[in-house]
């Protein structure tokens, strides 16, 4: 029996990338592990948010984890903000963090390249928010993709300096990025990742995306020289439009590449495109039926902050003696 934590940002748009990343390896470690499943709307703060917009989409954030097969009797379901012991380690952990160490941050670099001296604060600071919130369970295990690795990394710095500075507090947390899918590239440019914030939605296919869109988007999607459907190191597009296909369909790539053998890359797009929606309809289904019960959502996410809440106390009671702040 493993702690496990993730956390999606809500920001209205989840794509496929997210879905393989995180949720769905979350879905696989319910049967006998503890999980706590998130949903970082501190985090979501660091760039500017409409404030009714950002309530939405953290309910959006929560019907998308259940409609996927998160149960919240067996998985603690919670927004950050209902659980201050976030932003309390937060600060505490801030106090250890050093400059250096966050600047090399290579998403943080990336979303503020370009943007000067008008960047906030929490954009950099936001790694430290994310390993109080692995921090604060124990959590052993963290399902993220690839471009978090470096975060949890952190946090398992953060815990040593802290351990070594006050005593065992924490444990030590592990990235868990499985093999395919923990990087799923951009269908208009296989060179970068798909990302929520790419300049243009061809880059991704989002959960909610409507099956005409879908058809578009792998139509349009870049593929290597050649006519051939093949992947490997050295065509990184049909490689990663097969890694798409074999995680919507659960065939091997040898197999969808067999099947696919003296078909044009037109044949082999409009597979791939009935392919993910055929995956995609029932998801679609079911977040549309729990996004219209706000209640049952807002009363989840309640219950999972009140249970979240004990444990997060009994961490920072803790935290708090080994410092000095208890009195
Ligand atoms: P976020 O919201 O950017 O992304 C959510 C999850 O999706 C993964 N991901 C991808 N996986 C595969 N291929 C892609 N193209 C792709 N793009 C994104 C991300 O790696 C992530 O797992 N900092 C986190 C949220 C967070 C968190 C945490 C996660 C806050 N606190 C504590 C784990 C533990 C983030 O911004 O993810």
């Amino acid at each position: 029996m493993k702690r496990v934590l993730t956390g999606l940002q809500p920001t209205g748009l989840l794509h496929i990338g997210n879905y393989f990343g995180a949720i769905e390896p979350m879905v696989r470690l319910q049967d006998g592990n503890e999980l706590f499943m998130f949903v970082p709307n501190y985090h979501a703060i660091t760039v500017p948010q409409r404030p009714d917009e950002l309530r939405r989409n953290t309910l959006f954030a929560t019907a998308v984890y259940l409609a996927a097969g998160i149960d919240p009797k067996r998985t603690t379901v919670f927004p950050q903000s209902l659980v201050s012991q976030h932003t309390e380690l937060g600060w505490i952990l801030n106090c250890i963090a050093k400059m250096g160490e966050l600047e090399r941050m290579t998403q943080y670099k990336d979303k503020a390249t370009g943007k000067g001296e008008n960047v906030s604060v929490g954009l950099f600071d936001y790694p430290v928010l994310m390993a109080a919130d692995i921090l604060l369970y124990d959590s052993l295990l963290v399902p993220v993709g690839s471009d978090q690795k470096q975060h949890v990394e952190l946090a398992r710095d953060l815990a040593d300096r802290f351990n070594k500075q006050f005593g065992q507090t924490f444990v030590m947390p592990e990235p868990m990025i499985r093999k395919d899918g923990a990087r799923i590239m951009g269908v208009d440019n296989p060179e970068k990742k798909m990302s929520k914030s790419a300049s243009s939605p061809k880059n991704y296919i989002s959960l909610m995306d409507n099956p005409a869109t879908v058809e578009k988007k792998i139509k349009a999607a870049v593929t290597d020289s050649g006519t051939e459907v093949k992947g490997g190191a050295e065509r990184p597009a049909l490689a990663n439009l097969l890694m798409i296909f074999s995680l919507v369909t659960g065939k091997t790539v040898a197999e969808i590449e067999a099947a696919h053998a003296g078909q044009s890359y037109g044949a082999f797009k409009q597979n791939l495109a009935d392919a993910v929606n055929a995956w995609l309809a029932p998801l679609q289904a079911k977040i549309l039926a729990f996004s219209k019960d706000e209640a049952m959502l807002l009363k989840v996410l309640e219950d999972g902050a009140k249970k979240a809440e004990e444990e997060a106390e009994v961490k920072m009671k803790v935290v708090r003696q080994k410092i000095g702040v208890a009195l």
